[in-house]
């Protein structure tokens, strides 16, 4: 069997995944840049499989370096591609840098997909090709709507650059749109590291909890939902990681239905701020120091999978619960903080 290549392997997702496809046998080598992860990241991987995975430092926007590492590396069998630049508001404040990440290294990995005949790709998409949905939960037939950021249209347009490189090659591809991911590795060896302030909701809480942040701001209570706050589909990030496995295994199997699929990967449960607040209280228990503020810009008011494909097509489904995951999330902040 040949080796695995996971893009962004030392990132929060990719690492998780990582480990899930060590579990179940393979062979990985990683790359990254390491602009948003640490080398350190390696370690707590070895610390749960027992394995270590092979690593290349490089940066996937230079093209020749990309076609060096597959020349070097020429039993590759299928490629997970995680690295790329996901930060929504610093998208909107760059749209080149966002469209030169995440567009150019897609193209530099997919023209070495054919020529070196590595035909199974699975690619990290979002939910956030939705927009704000007519209908919920939301499958995946449900229209893509304009991004409202680069970030967003980045996801898009890959989505639209496999489907038409499936078309005219060999390429089989599974696009997976993730919903909200959030929890850690149950081992505390590997999590979600932030570079300076989070900008999502389940890190700033923990953050706000062990003391770094002095308050965690809901942004809005006025929306048409039940409390009044977004609503959102959060799930653990090993469910997600292990639906990767899946999906892989389902390529190199030779069992899509065609070549290229789209699958949504989230609980099927929406959650509302207010309530990820609430659940995080009661399973720490402890007091979390919050305000309601505006809005925020962008922000969509709900949006949750409807994870019927998934589930009967793919053969997944996501298993752990919000405590679980919030539980996680904790355990790990305080053990990087060493609370
Ligand atoms: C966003 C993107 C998603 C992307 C993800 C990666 C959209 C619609 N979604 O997810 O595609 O993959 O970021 O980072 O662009 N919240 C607070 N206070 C906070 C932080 C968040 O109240 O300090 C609220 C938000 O308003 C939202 C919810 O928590 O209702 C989740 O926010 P966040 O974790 O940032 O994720 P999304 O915006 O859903």
């Amino acid at each position: 069997m040949g080796k695995i290549l996971v893009t962004g392997g030392l990132g929060y997702i990719g690492s998780h995944t990582v480990v899930e496809l060590q579990n179940a046998g393979f062979e990985v080598v990683i790359i990254d840049n390491l602009s948003n992860s640490s080398l350190e990241v390696i370690d707590g991987i070895v610390n749960i499989s027992k394995q270590k995975p092979l690593f290349e430092k490089l940066d996937l926007r230079n093209k020749s370096e990309v076609s060096t590492f597959f020349q070097k590396y020429q039993d590759i069998e299928g490629i997970i591609h995680f690295a790329a630049s996901k930060a929504v508001g610093e998208s909107v404040e760059n749209p080149l840098l966002y469209y030169e990440n995440n567009l150019n290294t897609l193209i530099y990995l997919l023209q070495e997909c054919n020529k070196n005949e590595i035909n199974n790709f699975i690619f990290s998409s979002s939910c956030t090709v939705y927009g704000e949905p007519d209908s919920l939960p939301i499958n995946e037939s449900a229209p893509v709507k304009k991004a409202t950021s680069p970030y967003g249209n980045t996801k898009q347009i890959s989505e639209e650059i496999i489907f038409d490189t499936c078309s005219v090659s060999n390429l089989k591809s599974i696009a997976l749109r993730y919903f909200n991911p959030i929890g850690a590795h149950e081992s505390c060896e590997i999590g979600e590291l932030p570079l300076g302030v989070p900008q999502n909701l389940v890190p700033f809480i923990t953050q706000t909890a062990a003391g770094l942040r002095e308050q965690l701001s809901v942004f809005g209570d006025d929306y048409p939902t039940p409390d009044g706050s977004c609503i959102r589909d959060y799930i653990h990030v090993v469910d997600l990681a292990k639906a990767h496995v899946v999906a892989l295994q389902r390529l190199l199997n030779d069992k899509g239905e065609s070549n290229f699929e789209i699958f949504n990967i989230g609980t099927g449960r929406g959650s509302s701020v207010l309530e990820v607040v609430n659940a995080f209280e009661k399973v720490t228990e402890q007091k979390l120091n919050y305000k309601i503020v505006d809005r925020r810009p962008g922000d969509v008011i709900s949006v949750y999978a409807d994870t019927k494909k998934a589930n009967e097509v793919l053969g997944w489904k996501s298993e752990k619960t919000m405590e679980d995951s919030l539980l996680s999330s904790w355990n790990w902040e305080k053990k990087v903080r060493n609370i």
